[in-house]
């Protein structure tokens, strides 16, 4: 791990002086090579210095490319930020759940929220994970080859369904999250778009595909009868659903409403990220015989021919590092921002109420002066004793602050538990030389995923 050492000799700046990137078009501003080549441009940046303007259209965004920036701006100058434009426009097709939430508001519901993540909550989530896992493993049969794609977005989901409500008796309920995010991702494509800002000024854009309503008023109608269902009996069912109703403030409790909107938060966030992790992790393994090696010597050792569980995560060391190394070169939080709710300043440039800030996780992660050789797949830079720990500065996969992602625990069980039931029996290799391109949209994720599953026995 190197440290960046950029920061602490940037010159003082002011907003008029932060270098603006080249390649400014008139109207458009940067927005097409965005478009065209986001994560190369995203990249590129880092070569004007550790904040870098670039324009969206007409409005000029501020890029920060230092990992100690970035860390100030989502700790010591949080306070200072909201989460843009592009969360306002989520709130439409999402309510204002914990991600879109601001304030006062993302406090309470953050410290309401809390106790359904922690450790022995997560234990309990694991065994629905666990068994989830090993059943999408049985469904691939020995010697084929699958597109494991839709496999793994069914297991995300099944997962978090399983989690969520512990007794889905509801048969609409399915159906209705499935439609929902099919819909989901169409209409908020745009919202979450870096190009968000820049649609604004386009009308054709402006009115491209209103969401349709229907799917979410369903979602909402469904989950409102099962919110119903567990009121009526105040039970504890080990679900993450149990804690948000038992959740309990200074404020009282969290209302029907407030109870729907973080549930669709929840299968927005705890999804297609998980669903992209895996995917990319499963694509570099396929890659890496060494590294697969590895990997099925531990599992081998620390399962002994047992289904995997919560219990053995802590021994799952190089598993961990696989994933770790996962989450380093393919983010699937690819691109994060920040507005100013106040004057501030940040790395010598002076920020006015409703400036934008943008920070990329992907070319943080790929910096040649914080990561030896960047482009590298390599499990092994991580320490091989005890837990794997992470430089909070430079690796943000999972963001940092008051904003970090409540499931982080979460994913790291799902993500372990997942990873090791689909490769414990089985040798991974890609199904054929296409090259497998990153897929930029709300999530990064790899474009295809044909693999071949060859039947081993564990030693
Ligand atoms: C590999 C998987 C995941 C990744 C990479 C990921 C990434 C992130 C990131 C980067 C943020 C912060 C965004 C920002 O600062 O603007 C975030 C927030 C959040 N994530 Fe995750 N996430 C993952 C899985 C999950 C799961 C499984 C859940 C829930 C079950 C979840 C729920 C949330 C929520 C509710 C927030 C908002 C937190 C807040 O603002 O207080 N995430 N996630």
């Amino acid at each position: 791990m190197r440290t960046d050492k950029r920061t602490d000799t940037a010159p003082e700046r002011t907003s008029a002086a932060a270098p603006t990137a080249p390649g400014r078009l008139p109207l458009a501003g940067h927005a097409p090579w965005l478009h065209r080549d986001a994560l190369r441009f995203v990249g590129e940046l880092r070569r004007h210095g550790p904040v870098a303007k670039i324009y969206i259209g007409p409005r000029p965004v501020h890029v920060l490319n230092s990992g100690e920036l970035v860390r100030e701006l989502l700790t010591v100058r949080a306070r200072s930020f909201d989460k843009g434009a592009m969360f306002d426009a989520l709130r439409v097709p999402l309510g204002d759940g914990l991600i879109t939430a601001a304030g006062d508001r993302h406090l309470r519901h953050r410290r309401m929220m809390q106790p359904a993540f922690h450790h022995d909550r997560i234990a309990r989530y694991a065994r629905v994970m666990a068994e989830r896992a090993q059943a999408r493993s049985a469904a691939w049969e020995p010697g084929t080859t699958r597109d494991l794609m839709p496999d793994i977005h069914r297991l995300t989901l099944d997962i978090l369904l399983g989690t969520l409500f512990a007794h889905p008796q509801d048969p609409g309920l399915r159906p209705a999250v499935k439609d929902w995010l099919t819909v989901k991702y169409h209409s908020m494509r745009l919202a979450l778009s870096p190009l968000h800002a820049w649609a604004e000024h386009v009308p054709l854009l402006r009115g491209w595909r209103p969401p349709d309503p229907g799917p979410l008023r369903r979602l909402v109608a469904v989950q409102r009868r099962i919110v119903e269902t567990y009121r009526a009996d105040g039970r504890d069912r080990g679900d993450l659903l149990s804690m948000l109703l038992l959740a309990d403030g200074p404020d009282g409790a969290l209302t029907d409403a407030e109870v729907t909107d973080e549930l669709i938060t929840l299968f927005l966030a705890g999804t297609g990220t998980v669903s992209a992790a895996l995917a990319w992790a499963l694509h570099e393994i396929s890659r890496r015989p060494g590294v697969q090696r590895r990997l099925h010597d531990e599992l081998d050792t620390v399962l002994a021919g047992r289904p995997p569980g919560f219990e053995h995560l802590p021994a799952l060391l190089h598993t961990r590092r696989i994933l770790t190394e996962t989450l380093r070169l393919h983010p699937p939080s690819w691109l994060l921002m920040r507005r100013a709710v106040q004057p501030v300043r940040l790395g010598g440039v002076r920020f006015a109420p409703g400036d934008e800030v943008f920070f990329s996780p992907y070319a943080l992660h790929r910096d040649p002066h914080l990561y030896e050789d960047p482009e590298r797949f390599d499990p092994e830079r991580w320490p091989r004793d005890g837990a794997v720990r992470t430089p909070r500065h430079t690796y943000l996969p999972f963001g940092a602050g008051s904003r970090l992602c409540i499931g982080e625990d979460f994913a790291w069980t799902e993500l372990t538990l997942a990873l090791a039931a689909l490769t414990a029996h089985r040798r991974i290799t890609p199904a054929d030389d296409a090259p497998v391109r990153p897929l930029v949209g709300t999530v990064l994720r790899p474009d295809r995923l044909l693999l071949t599953g060859h039947p081993r026995n564990p030693s």
